[in-house]
């Protein structure tokens, strides 16, 4: 049987089987579903297993396991190391899903369910075109699979496996799929990724809540202090105002940009699509440069004070801000979360206290768009779409790139089939059943490349 035929006629049992793994709620972030994690740890092994692959194991570590699996037909060919990830971020609001997040419902050609398309649905179509490849004697490479479960905390624990696994993991190219196209009719592949440096902050006032009217004026409210600070942060160009920000900012030619600058993009449509009557960003950068190549600092949440039914007149005595700074190639999170602790505690008045605590980070990446692997990723979505994807630079996160290059001196393809408006981490996150299958039909395409190429 062809491969064609093989995924035909199991597609209604290839999703069925994503369901039941989209019903795991494998929430890394919240220690109360640390017994799910570990189920759908199990579950994605059991089925690499079935598929064939030899060697699997879930790999405990100080934190979430690693499932590991391989097929090694033939030493003398190229080895794909394909890396993502089973945990998922919370659900929260659920209030504000049309569905439950872990009810997976397919409605109007989409799965909708937390970790649909961030990473569970992008992960099983790397499962099942294995499986396609095994069952129809058509495996190109050597494949090692290796899932991870604390992707979205940061991978605190990943970075350790890799630098002690250095052998067992020894491959020619990861392969990723946890990133989006531009369309379904434009499909793209991602070049880089940003880095991250994530920050707390705590502002203290007086010793304890105060009534806001015997003492409102007189003593600072750190809520209106943190507003303040936080504004400073950037300036009338939205340019970042943290001195040394931009050292080491990697600038990208006019060529480059010249080059960016043909992608596809409709703002207007961009806009609509967001219920805004504007975008906002960095002065002298085009939207997609702006996600792209430009580094960013948002608050990511904010609180303090009274915030219950009705008003309470109080100037409260603590503020907090959660912070996160993407960046762009060569800055360091290290030496960015430390300059910006330096620059935060010195623009505190003195009626305050600052507190700064440093969270996860992550160095930024860029994958070659000359390399083997990355025609071999390009072909293979030529095949299948009938058109040539377009090298993109996608806005998010994934640490462990940066280190796929450093520890294992490996590039990366980031072979992704999802879409921006996928609402990953959001209420409402899907995945569209065309790019599951479309997924599913591409993997192989790329085996059979690479191993060409090579
Ligand atoms: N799959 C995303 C990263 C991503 C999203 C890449 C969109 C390209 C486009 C990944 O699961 C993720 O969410 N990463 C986090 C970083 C992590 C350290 C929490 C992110 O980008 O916020
Ligand atoms: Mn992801
Ligand atoms: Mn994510």
């Amino acid at each position: 049987m062809n491969q064609k035929d093989y995924i035909n006629k199991n597609q209604e049992r290839f999703l069925n089987e994503l369901l039941d793994w989209l019903r795991i709620p494998s929430i890394s972030a919240d220690s109360a579903f640390a017994s799910d994690v570990q189920k759908a740890a199990e579950f994605v092994a059991q089925k690499l297993e079935v598929a064939g692959a030899d060697n699997v194991s879930v790999e405990q570590t100080a934190g979430y396991p690693i499932v590991y699996g391989e097929k090694i037909i033939d030493p003398s060919k190229p080895t794909v190391l394909v890396y993502g990830h089973y945990d998922v971020q919370p659900s929260v609001p659920d209030e504000l899903w049309d569905t439950p997040a872990f009810e997976p419902t397919v409605r109007d050609g989409n799965i909708y369910a937390r970790g649909a398309c961030d990473d569970k649905g992008q992960v099983y179509m790397h499962v099942k075109a294995f499986e396609t490849m095994m069952n129809t004697d058509s495996l190109a490479c050597n494949v090692k699979f290796m899932i991870e479960g604390e992707e979205e905390v940061g991978s605190p624990n990943l970075g350790i496996y890799v630098k002690e696994q250095k052998e067992k993991l020894a491959a020619d190219v990861v392969l990723v799929s946890d990133t989006a196209m531009l369309a379904n009719d434009i499909p793209s592949i991602d070049t880089g990724l940003r880095g991250l440096s994530y920050v707390e902050v705590e502002v203290t006032g007086p010793n304890i809540d105060l009534h806001s009217g015997t003492y409102g004026g007189a003593v600072a409210n750190p809520i209106n202090v943190l507003c303040d600070m936080i504004s400073s942060l950037h300036d009338e160009n939205r340019h970042i105002t943290i001195p040394g920000f931009y050292d080491d900012v990697e600038i990208v030619s006019d060529e480059d940009r010249a080059e960016m600058a043909k992608t596809p993009f409709d703002l207007e449509a961009y806009k609509k699509e967001l219920e805004v009557d504007d975008v906002m960003g960095e002065a002298g950068y085009s939207t997609l440069e702006r996600t792209g190549i430009r580094p960013t600092l948002d608050v990511n949440g904010i609180w303090g004070g009274y915030i219950g039914e009705g008003a309470k007149t109080v100037l409260p005595s603590k503020a907090y801000a959660k912070i996160s700074m993407r960046l762009v190639p060569n800055q360091k999170s290290d030496k960015i979360s430390e300059i910006f602790q330096n620059h935060f505690e010195s623009i505190a008045p003195k009626s305050v206290k600052v507190k700064v605590t440093l969270h996860h980070g992550g160095e930024a990446a860029v994958t070659p768009t000359n390399s083997k692997a990355y025609r071999a990723a390009s072909k293979a979505m030529e095949a299948t779409f009938g058109k040539k994807p377009i090298p993109t630079r996608g806005g998010g996160s994934i640490p462990i790139v940066a280190l796929f290059e450093e520890v294992l001196g490996l590039k990366t393809v980031l072979m992704g089939f999802g879409l921006d408006n996928d609402a990953i981490h959001s209420p409402n996150e899907k995945y569209g059943i065309f790019n599951f299958y479309r997924g599913i039909e591409t993997i192989p395409y790329f085996f059979k490349y690479f191993a060409e190429e090579e």
